[in-house]
Order: C-alpha cells, then structure tokens, then sequence
C-alpha cells in the first residue's frame, strides 16, 4: 500500500522546492506572530494611567487575535509537509516593543505597535505575492490575516494621531 500523492496543486511531488519556500516564509510569519504576542502580553499590563486603559484593552483583543494567526501560520505549515519550530529556533526581533524607560509613556507603546503591524503587514504582503499563482489556500489564509493586521494598524495609528495632536507624539 503506498499513499497517495495529489497529482496538481501544491501538494503535488514536482512542486517540492515551491513548497519548501512557501513553509520558510510561513515560519517566519509564526515567529513574528509569536514575538507579537510576547510583546503584546507585556505591553498591555506595564502602562500605568488613566489613557492607558484604552491601549490596555485593545491589546489584550490583539493578543487573542495574533495567537490565532500563529495557530493558522502552524498548521498551514503542517499541512505543506514541513514541521513547526520548536523554541530554540526563535530570534527576537521587536527591539522597539521593550519596556519603555517610564510606564506612563503610552506614545512609545503606540509606536511600537505600529512599527510591529507595519512588519507584518510587509511580509504577509510577500506571502500573498509569492503565493498568488502557486498555493491559493495559503494565498487566502494570508489574505485574511493581512486584513486583521491593517484593522490593527489604523487603530493605532488613530491613537497616535491624538497624541499628535497634542504635540505630545
Ligand atoms: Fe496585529
């Protein structure tokens, strides 16, 4: 008895190399899934302050949603034969997502998120180019992400625009 091998699509034997590349860049966007939600957990409880409680909140939705797309970036990996990474494979990244010098300054979380979304939205934005012709259910999945993560994006650039406003940002 031999398994089955789709015969067309991304699943098909002749498109190995094809696939192979599409699973890196899906665990790239794991890690970067992944790091948001580690930074997101910690920049949602350090702020202290009344106009805090705004991005408190909205972060803590963000870091159900980023571990969903992380739990998707995984399986999607699964289903394109290749094997999620364990721990010891990660590199952090979001230098910019550390703990401000003062827990009030909420302009500096702001930012951070923003730079965060603008990452991601850059590359699930490859993904959906590299993926276009190739892999439609990746091409979908991504899609979809891309529209939670640009929802993020405004949010808090809507934020920072009072901050601005103020001249305080
Ligand atoms: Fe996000």
């Amino acid at each position: 008895m031999t398994t089955r091998n789709a015969s067309q699509g991304i699943l098909a034997d002749e498109n190995s190399e094809t696939r192979e590349h599409i699973v890196e860049l899906l665990k790239k966007a794991y890690w970067m899934s992944r790091e948001t939600v580690m930074s997101y957990i910690t920049n949602s409880i350090n702020p202290d302050g009344v106009r805090a409680q705004e991005i408190i909140e909205s972060l803590q939705q963000d870091i159900q949603e980023e571990l969903g797309h992380a739990t998707e970036f995984a399986k999607r990996i699964k289903e394109l034969y290749g094997v999620v990474p364990g721990s010891m494979d990660f590199k952090p990244e979001q230098t910019y997502l550390q703990p401000p010098a003062d827990q009030v300054d909420i302009v500096h979380v702001i930012k951070g998120v923003i730079e965060a979304e603008t990452g991601a939205i850059e590359h699930y934005n490859l993904i959906i180019e590299e993926t276009e012709e190739t892999d439609p259910v990746t091409n979908d999945m991504v899609i979809a992400i891309l529209r939670d993560e640009e929802g993020h994006r405004r949010l808090f650039e809507g934020y920072l625009r009072e901050y601005q406003a103020e001249g305080k940002a």
